[in-house]
């Protein structure tokens, strides 16, 4: 049998099915991949369907402020990808009338729209013919051919073997069916091969050798510095993030000591929060500042903890804030 007749059969059948941004609108296809392309199925779920509550289709988006965008954003990271959607939501809009173009040419000129996030809207939302080439589907074909999963093999063997392989129809499950089987068949460690609709004529499992990808080597920067984190009438100190840099236009505690203050100074044990390009080594510092106590910095407010989440804070303050709502309850503070 064909090797696309096999993905598609296989994808019916056990593939997955039921994920939210399984329909023929492009809208809801684009944003599903732009927020999976640095981010887990898993972790995306919930920020997708909260996302679509805030702009359910590319008008309401293209409207919003980029603050509203950046809030939505918060705790996926990445956060030019919610720029670049931004963006193109207004190009959307404004050139093509809220209607998504279905030709590659027009959807990799779009902002944050690359080689395989515009082969994903075409074969998922459209069922057109279109090259996905997310890391689980690199994987399946590296170990299919049995070469190297590395950018010359990728151009070489890679490429060219899904697009001779592609089917002449059903481009949607084709594609989900490659990344459904790198998902949950062919996965990193331990693939169950026993499962897998392409076992028989897979190199890696004919010479039952699963060639390791170098391990990336890049060496982070490492940052450290205090999290001030100011007590008050059962409100928190925040202050808001440029709109360049980390967690921007985000809200977050203040780096440097605002007050004078003689009070208590509880210090939380430090952690490590990771980019993709630097580690910080963040150590919180809980003060207790008396009710009259004021600072003349502007861009500082006092906020109730559990409202901090509408405001728009990055995972590791979410984080935090939970973290001493918790040890309040059992009066640790
Ligand atoms: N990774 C990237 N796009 C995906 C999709 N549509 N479904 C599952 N995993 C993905």
């Amino acid at each position: 049998m064909k090797f696309s007749v096999r993905i598609i059969e296989w994808q019916n059948l056990h593939g997955r099915n039921n994920l939210p941004w399984q329909t023929n609108d492009p809208y809801k296809v684009w944003v599903s991949e732009i927020m999976l392309q640095q981010t887990q199925v898993s972790t995306v779920i919930p920020f997708y369907e909260n996302f679509m509550k805030s702009f359910p289709n590319v008008l309401t988006l293209s409207k919003a402020n980029l603050d509203e965008v950046l809030k939505n954003w918060a705790g996926l990271g990445f956060y030019r990808r919610a720029r670049n959607l931004h963006q193109t939501a207004k190009i959307i809009t404004d050139k093509y009338h809220q209607v998504f173009p279905d030709n590659y040419e027009d959807l990799v000129a779009l902002p944050g729209i690359g080689e395989s996030t515009a082969g994903a809207i075409l074969a998922l939302a459209f069922n057109k013919k279109g090259t996905i080439l997310d890391g689980n589907v690199k994987r399946v074909v590296s170990r299919y051919l049995n070469v190297e999963n590395n950018p010359r093999e990728l151009k070489q063997s890679i490429k060219p073997f899904l697009y001779q392989n592609s089917p002449k129809a059903n481009y949607r499950s084709f594609g989900q069916g490659m990344m459904d089987l790198g998902s949950l068949i062919c996965v990193k460690e331990k693939p169950k091969c026993d499962l897998c609709p392409i076992q028989k004529t897979c190199l890696s499992f004919k010479k039952q050798d699963f060639i390791k990808t170098k391990k990336n080597t890049i060496t982070k920067t490492q940052e450290s510095f205090h999290w001030f984190i100011y007590q008050k009438n059962n409100k928190v100190m925040l202050c808001k993030n440029p709109d360049e840099g980390i967690w921007p236009n985000l809200w977050v505690f203040p780096k440097r000591e605002l007050f004078q203050t003689k009070q208590d100074i509880n210090e939380l044990p430090s952690f490590k929060h990771s980019l993709s390009h630097k580690d910080f080594h963040i150590s919180p510092r809980i003060i207790n500042i008396p009710d009259d106590m004021e600072t003349d910095d502007e861009k500082t407010i006092w906020i109730e903890k559990n409202k901090i989440a509408k405001l728009g804070a990055p995972k590791p303050v979410l984080d935090i804030v939970k973290k001493i709502l918790n040890q309040n309850d059992k009066g640790l503070l």
